[in-house]
């Protein structure tokens, strides 16, 4: 049994009315498992990628950047062994036309007997034999629509690092051990999408592969394992909510040789599952390269005069969905003391949260806008603050603490006097009052880390 509450029909409206994510050309009726994210999700996606890799890149002196383009060369996907591998066994139903994979838990009975029963229409003997759906999406490159111009979109970003490995590598003077990272859109054209933002057809990856010599990766990989799952706790993600699981032989990819997912209960019936993957891929991917491309992908140890192909750990972890963690982890609907109306807090890290700082008059006279108009337009070159001055006090908090803003400030009657305000903090709800001129300091130390 879960421990933690559903809260994802909460969530998908509370993304909506506030401006998280919207469903993609909705009012064409959408597009089937694509998402598009509105102004406050876009700052908090932004916020997690940019900590993402402020922690592999920029903070590190062995990990290199890299922004490859989405489309490749095809033999590189027969290479990655994408084209033959990457496939999942699907069955459709004859009477109502859905599709499932096959080894949907919903479907009783074999598909492709008369005893198969499809888990939408309830009808037996009507789910075709299992037959393998290749999860690329393809297009054409070029105005001749044939096989020839077939390219595909990319699964995975790790490709791009691969076939970069050299020039990353001379470019830069690394030795091994070093890594490559990169942020990008992934596209998979996945049978059973869902969860909103949890399985969709477009999406995004950071991913990162580290370099190493062959018999030092299961250190790489303890290493690896480690430091992602410190770096999921740091995102502010309750410990408990958090687990490693490792893939059993049939469990894992094709490129793999051995595989931990970091995982997340999301709550309800979804509960625990995959938000990154930490993949111990051998020289698999450089020699299948070095094979069908013809190009030498050995790297050269000065140190200890030999050639070898180097083995790659990589840390693979959706934006998305981590950033569907991150809503879920934090919120929360709570009674506050001596109020009559509830609060629904999302309860964001202050690092993560989309704006920082709510800015209020109390009242909309009295010098009390201009005061509060001064301080939002100070502070907003530091980092994102929301000015309002609509509706009681008590509402603007409300609207304020459902996105995740830690701190609202009050320009109230002494503020001009005394050159101060108040400033709430979103979870213990206490008021300090601040001078005006230490705010910036204030907050901003308080939203770093
Ligand atoms: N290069 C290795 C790789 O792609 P993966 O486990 O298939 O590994 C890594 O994907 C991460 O990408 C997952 O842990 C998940 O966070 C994200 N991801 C994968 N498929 C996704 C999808 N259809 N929708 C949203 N995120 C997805």
């Amino acid at each position: 049994m879960a421990n933690y509450p559903e809260v994802m029909d909460k969530l998908v409206s509370l993304c909506k009315r506030r401006g998280f994510v919207f469903q993609s050309s909705e009012i064409y009726g959408g597009t089937g498992s694509v998402w598009d994210y509105g102004p406050l999700g876009v700052e908090l996606k932004r916020n997690l990628q940019d900590r993402w890799w402020r922690a592999m890149v920029r903070q590190r002196d062995d990990i290199e950047g890299l922004d490859s383009a989405i489309l490749m060369h095809p033999r590189v996907w027969e290479a990655s062994g994408h084209v033959s591998g990457f496939v999942d066994p699907l069955v459709d139903c004859r009477n109502c036309k859905k599709r499932f994979r096959a080894d949907d838990p919903k479907i009783k009975g074999t598909p492709g007997t008369p005893d198969g029963q499809c888990p939408a229409c309830g009808m037996k003997g009507t789910l075709s034999a299992p037959r393998q759906f290749n999860l690329m999406f393809k297009t054409f490159m070029g105005p001749v629509e044939d096989s020839a111009a077939t390219i595909y979109l990319r699964p995975e970003t790790a490709q791009g690092t691969y076939v970069n490995f050299l020039n990353v590598q001379q470019s830069t003077r690394q030795r091994v051990p070093f890594g490559i990272a990169q942020i990008g859109k992934a596209f998979r054209n996945e049978i059973t999408p869902g969860n909103f933002i949890f399985r969709t057809r477009e999406f995004e990856q950071m991913e990162m592969q580290f370099f190493v010599e062959p018999g030092t990766d299961e250190k790489w990989f303890e290493y690896w394992k480690e430091e992602r799952m410190k770096w999921h706790r740091g995102l502010g993600l309750a410990p408990d909510r958090l687990q490693f699981h490792e893939h059993g032989p049939t469990e894992l990819a094709h490129y793999a040789r051995a595989a931990f997912d970091v995982q997340f209960d999301f709550g309800g019936s979804l509960g625990f599952q995959e938000i990154e993957g930490i993949h111990n891929r051998g020289d698999f991917d450089l020699s299948q390269h070095q094979q069908f491309s013809g190009k030498k992908l050995e790297y050269f140890d000065h140190g200890g005069n030999k050639r070898y192909i180097p083995f790659v750990v990589e840390t693979a972890v959706g934006p998305n969905r981590t950033l569907l963690a991150l809503l879920v982890n934090g919120y929360r609907e709570e009674s506050v003391e001596g109020e009559t109306e509830g609060r629904t807090v999302l309860g964001l890290s202050p690092a993560l949260a989309p704006i920082k700082a709510g800015v209020f008059p109390l009242v909309k006279k009295d010098g009390m806008p201009e005061i509060a108009h001064k301080i939002a337009d100070d502070l907003r070159s530091a980092f994102p603050v929301f000015y309002d001055d609509s509706g009681a006090i008590g509402r603007r908090y409300r609207r304020q603490d459902e996105i995740g803003t830690p701190f609202c400030i009050t320009v109230d009657g002494e503020s001009a006097a005394a050159n101060d305000v108040t400033v709430r903090d979103r979870d213990s709800l206490k008021q300090e009052r601040i001078g005006i001129d230490s705010l910036r300091d204030y907050i901003g130390t308080r939203i770093s880390g």
